[in-house]
């Protein structure tokens, strides 16, 4: 499965329990079914599990206070890939790489290992999509690499997709192996 981290509750969230239900939510929704994704692959969580009372943004303190509980629940789901969304979820996720408010920007759509061993993709938060419709695109090409790494068809070469030729009847013999796989030959 695949955890989505986002940011922390909002009033909305906060009085239903349950995360994403507003505008932010719609477009989250929009972004993971255009890349493929079913609800049923997904759990979806935040940094902070609680509405953040002194500003709109959680602090690192309180995010380092909401890590324990998020490494748990992670540890519960061991997700294949964990979507980062946003700088509270990137901090969260990858505390050590992180270091300037515009850290989503530079490093979105780029796979991470946390320091506990998660797969990390950070994307751009949906909010701060609806603040700035430009992130649209870019936020796009991030779901589908990162269902294409879900799906196990990301385009990054594993290292059993490698083969060496070192003279010329190795390549003939290559090519032998694998022409009656090409179709129509
Ligand atoms: N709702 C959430 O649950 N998390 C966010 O980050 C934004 C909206």
């Amino acid at each position: 499965s695949v955890v989505i981290v986002g940011e922390a509750p909002g009033r909305e969230e906060e009085a239903l329990g349950k995360p994403f239900v507003g505008r932010s939510g719609s477009l989250l929704t929009e972004f993971y079914s255009n890349a493929g994704f079913n609800e049923s692959d997904l759990y979806i969580t935040n940094a902070c599990g609680c509405f953040p009372a002194t500003s709109k943004n959680p602090k690192k303190a309180q995010i380092d206070a909401c890590r324990p509980r998020l490494l748990a629940e992670l540890q519960a789901v061991k997700p294949k890939l964990v979507i980062a969304l946003g700088n509270a979820a990137l901090y969260a996720m990858l505390p050590n790489v992180v270091s300037s408010p515009d850290g989503i920007l530079s490093l979105h759509g780029k796979v991470f290992s946390s320091p506990e061993g998660f797969q990390v993709i950070p994307i751009p938060h949906p909010a701060a999509i609806l603040r700035n419709n430009s992130l649209f695109p870019l936020a796009v090409s991030d779901w589908r690499r990162a269902y294409s790494i879900f799906s196990g068809n990301d385009a990054v070469l594993k290292s059993t997709d490698v083969t060496v030729l070192n003279d010329l009847d190795q390549v003939r013999d290559f090519f032998q192996r694998i022409l009656p796989t090409v179709s129509g030959y």
